[in-house]
């Protein structure tokens, strides 16, 4: 035995001493109650480890005691005392999860032997405890390293994929910083439409990936100044494939994925790869289409000046159900219209 206390309630002092006596000789500390209420004082100032009660005192029963302690849901072995059997009183005290009962006059040895197998099975709980616990600890910070680690990888494959995107910016002067608008216009857009974070987040990656299958179209193609022979602009209009394809083992980017495979869908069914229309085109890449539009049209191209942002939008509202979702164009109208950053340059008289 290791200290552990234990509290005897009994009303005769008499039996309370030769209790002490007999568990302060195996090392266990022993703390005393006359009665009932002063045990339920005692047990909510310190918990003992265990207690050995008598169940016939004035005023309250060692069974109340026991009930008490049930109801508190404290998880303390009772070893109850009786110097006769009272079938009712014993059999609640059995319903109740009483550890043991000793039948006065006690004898030492039965004493000993009762405190140590309900002590011991507490200890043996508390041990498991322990290690669940401990088993609890051990995986949450298993899963927390685990977690840290998917976040880097997805961080680090994510600066990769980026500066792929600038990559492509890179090759054509005329559409350096492509991708990064498109990307920021779509957030713009996104979020005027009320897209949670995880969507805008989403969209900010696609936006800058959009146009990641150029990697494989040749330069002469890309790069060609003036106009496409029909050949050359079916090898061009690969590229969302090539996008989709590219990021295609990446099971966790499967909407970024869509987003760039159907960014060339028209809203009216006249787009490309598959002549999807309406709903069908996913919320994300019919955003990126309209931003897509938008940045080309502002910018110089070899074939053309860049137009005014006025104008864009004009066009964009021309094709309001046609080539793009009207409640796109009305959102990219209306945040540029009220942002602090894009207003300005739509106050420009055309
Ligand atoms: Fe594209």
């Amino acid at each position: 035995m290791s200290g552990e206390t234990v509290l005897v309630v009994d009303d005769e002092p008499f039996m309370r001493e030769i209790l002490q006596e007999v568990l302060s000789a195996i090392s266990l500390h022993v703390e005393q109650a006359q009665s009932v209420g002063v045990a339920r004082q005692m047990i909510q100032r310190s918990m003992p480890d265990l207690i050995i009660s008598d169940i016939k005192m004035p005023n309250e029963s060692g069974v109340e005691l026991l009930r008490w302690i049930r109801q508190k849901e404290l998880k303390i072995p009772f070893i109850i005392m009786t110097g006769y059997i009272d079938a009712e009183l014993t059999a609640e005290a059995l319903n109740l999860g009483a550890s043991s009962f000793l039948g006065k006059p006690i004898r030492g040895s039965a004493l000993c032997e009762s405190v140590e197998s309900a002590l011991s099975t507490v200890r043996m709980a508390q041990r498991e405890e322990e290690y669940k616990r401990s088993l609890r600890s051990q995986l949450d910070s298993l899963r927390q390293e685990y977690i840290d680690e998917i976040i880097q990888h997805q961080k680090l494959f994510a600066a990769t994929l980026m500066s792929f995107a600038n990559a492509i910016d890179a090759r054509d002067r005329y559409t350096h910083m492509h991708s990064a608008n498109v990307a920021e216009y779509s957030v713009v857009v996104g979020r005027q439409l009320g897209a949670s974070r995880d969507f805008l987040e989403m969209l900010d990656m696609a936006g800058h990936l959009h146009d990641i299958g150029k990697i494989g179209i040749p330069e002469h193609i890309l790069l060609k100044p003036g106009r496409l022979t029909e050949d050359e602009y079916d090898v061009l209009k690969g590229h969302p494939e090539m996008g989709a394809k590219i990021l295609a083992p990446l099971p966790a980017m499967e909407d970024v994925i869509t987003a760039v495979r159907y960014h060339h869908e028209r809203f009216d069914g006249t787009g490309y790869p598959k002549g999807l229309r309406g709903g069908e085109i996913p919320l994300a890449a019919r955003i990126i289409s309209v931003c897509d539009a938008f940045d080309a049209m502002t910018t110089d191209r070899p074939y053309r000046k860049a137009l005014s942002p006025v104008s864009a939008l004009k066009i964009l509202n021309n094709e309001r159900g046609g080539q793009f979702d009207s409640g796109i164009v009305d959102a990219i109208v209306k945040a540029f219209q009220t942002s602090e950053k894009y207003a300005p340059m739509f106050s420009v008289a055309e």
